[in-house]
């Protein structure tokens, strides 16, 4: 970038340093005085062979940041040129549109005036076709531009150590800002301030003292090696948030998640198991980020989603301290999610609460659509609250230390979504299940999308499941059967809720058909996709005996009972579904008795 030109606004304004002071001592920014990132030998070409071009190539201008010294200037006239794009300049640009210098535009007209313009001029040649564009030190900064650049460029930091950055500006006397104070001083403070806001970059590449090309071809490695994840708008009548699905996303989340909270302050609710998996990247993404964070760990299992937990954690909460902007992220598989989003919906009557979602079955169905809550001694997530999260991360990289047993059991989630409602997306599971199954990533992001897809649709249709008919109920498809397995298991873990759920949509389509709505066909079809994958199809697959008494009786306990009689999700076919209460107790009892429940 123009290191030559007096645009750090920082040198222009010393002000900006008072006012950002507090921030500043709040973050620990690890100083590196290491002059060189450990040297990576470069292979563009094989990654981009192995894995495709990525950022590369995808029709968006790349925005470089970083700060003074860093290289903006001269890397981005290199990547423009072997990427066949025009290069700009930003502040160039502003001062061909001032008219003047841009010290000249803050002398005359204050920062304000210059944010502005900074602003319009970016936007105007973010609109345009794409180029590579290197911004000011400050551009980055500010929260719009952020945005902008987010919604229409691929933005790169360039992170590059304090005494690389000390060398490379040694001499350039031409910046007031360097006179004013030592060097050292300035850059340390721009670190502090500036590190945690660049880290929101899509793209980070460690700069050190290789030479213009090296660091050239680590940028383009960097773009072919990043995806940009996937996001799915749930638009709901008073609230609207994204589902954000893709690899690698919790390392990420400080840089996604930023923009959204209110403060950069979090309480990261967690489990026994997934806290030595994923806690630690977690919290040095929010450090990198400035965002303050602590974090409760409670003992894995449904048992965990209880009065007794949620008391401790609220109290644990209160003790620490929060502040009603606080956000409460939800790390780890359903259980964590219901848990912590009720703590969230309900301390200091609703915090901000985030959703990162660890298990297949979290990420297509339990943390989406705002339902949080917890067991009573009545039943399973009988208190609760409708509480919708800022924002649902989805990384599907966490999937791949989850037991095999709990991704088949989300995986039934994916196919009731087909069956209850698309068709298209059961085919999608019968050609590409194994793949998901086998955890190949590209088939678990596309699973996972269209089953968020297709719950978004049905929560936006009726947020609290208030409709009388259809409506948010069709997602308890297999449910009526599923919860009365689990419940006379004791929800012990013996049986998976969605293991339950699996036997349970074979049921629902069994009473179908019985009841002559269905054909026979669909139930078939429906049977030999799960039994394909070795998915629990039939109460007799499990290794448990259940009376036929004991089932009934917990069906006519279960919260869907309505006005004394049963209510059931049943199918016209594959993707058919609908509510009835219309079902004879003699039907139920014979399709349980044919499935391998005893008399
Ligand atoms: N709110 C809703 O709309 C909704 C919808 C469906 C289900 N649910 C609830 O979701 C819960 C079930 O969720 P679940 O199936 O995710 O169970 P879970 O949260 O108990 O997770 C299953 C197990 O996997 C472990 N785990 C989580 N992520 C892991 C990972 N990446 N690697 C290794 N182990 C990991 C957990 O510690 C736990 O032991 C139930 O309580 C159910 O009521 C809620």
């Amino acid at each position: 970038m123009t290191d030559s030109a007096t645009t750090d606004t920082v040198g222009v304004f010393p002000l900006l340093y008072v006012k950002l002071r507090p921030m500043s001592s709040r973050i620990s920014i690890p100083q590196p005085e290491t002059t060189d990132p450990p040297p990576v030998p470069l292979n563009l070409e094989r990654i981009v062979r192995t894995h495709g071009p990525g950022l590369l190539q995808t029709g968006r201008s790349i925005v470089l940041v970083g700060l003074m010294g860093a290289g903006k200037t001269t890397i981005g006239r290199m990547l423009a040129t072997r990427l066949g794009l025009p290069f700009v300049d930003a502040d160039t640009e502003i001062e061909r549109a001032a008219g003047c210098s841009i010290a000249d535009v803050f002398r005359l007209y204050g920062e304000a005036a210059f944010r502005d313009g900074e602003r319009r001029v970016i936007r105007r040649l973010l609109e345009g076709p794409p180029m590579v564009l290197a911004t000011g030190g400050g551009a980055f900064m500010a929260a719009d531009t952020r945005a902008l650049v987010r919604e229409h460029a691929i933005s790169v930091w360039l992170r590059c150590p304090l005494p690389v950055l000390l060398r490379r500006v040694a001499g350039r006397t031409h910046r007031p800002l360097l006179n004013a104070a030592s060097p050292r001083d300035v850059l340390e403070k721009l670190i502090a301030i500036r590190h945690p806001v660049y880290a929101e970059a899509d793209v980070t590449v460690d700069c050190g003292d290789n030479n213009v090309e090296h660091t050239t071809t680590r940028v383009m490695e960097a773009l072919a090696l990043s995806r940009r994840p996937l996001r799915l708008p749930v638009v709901l009548e008073k609230s609207c948030y994204d589902v954000v699905i893709g690899a690698d996303l919790i390392s990420r989340a400080g840089a996604l998640l930023a923009p959204l909270l209110p403060r950069r302050s979090v309480i990261v609710i967690t489990d026994e198991t997934v806290r030595p998996l994923y806690l630690s990247k977690l919290l040095a993404s929010f450090e990198e980020t400035g965002i303050e964070a602590r974090s409760i760990t409670v003992a894995p299992g449904e048992q965990t989603k209880c009065w007794a937990t949620y008391e401790n954690v609220v109290d644990t909460i209160l003790e620490g301290g929060v502040e009603r902007r606080t956000a409460i992220i939800a790390l780890g598989g359903g259980v964590v999610g219901d848990l912590a989003g009720f703590v969230a919906a309900t301390t200091l009557r609703g915090l901000p609460f985030v959703q990162i979602p660890t298990t297949l079955l979290s990420q297509v169905d339990s943390s989406v659509g705002g339902k949080t809550g917890i067991n009573s001694r009545w039943g399973k997530n009988l208190i609760g609250a409708f509480h919708q999260p800022l924002c649902v991360l989805a990384d599907v990289s966490s999937l791949t230390t989850l037991p095999r047993r709990e991704l088949v059991a989300g995986y039934a989630e994916i196919v009731k979504a087909g069956l209850i409602g698309q068709e298209s997306l059961f085919a999608w599971c019968e050609k590409h299940g194994a793949a998901v199954l086998s955890r190949d990533p590209e088939a678990l992001a596309e699973a996972v999308r269209q089953a968020c897809a297709f719950k978004a649709g049905v929560v936006a249709a009726d947020e609290r499941e208030e409709q009388k008919t259809d409506g948010r109920a069709l997602l308890n498809l297999g449910h009526t059967f599923g919860h009365a397995l689990e419940a006379e298991l004791g929800y012990d873990g013996r049986l998976l809720h969605g293991e339950a759920v699996s036997i349970g949509l074979t049921l629902a389509f069994s009473l179908s058909v019985k009841l002559g709505l269905c054909p026979q066909e669909d139930l078939i079809r429906v049977t030999r996709h799960l039994e394909s994958l070795k998915m629990p199809a039939h109460v007799s697959d499990l290794p448990y005996r259940f009376r036929i008494a004991d089932l009934m009786a917990h069906m006519q306990r279960d919260k869907k009972m309505q006005d004394g009689k049963l209510s059931f999700v049943l199918a016209h076919g594959i993707g058919k579904a609908f509510t009835t209460r219309d079902v004879p107790e003699q039907a139920v009892r014979e399709v349980l008795l044919a499935d391998g429940v005893t008399s």
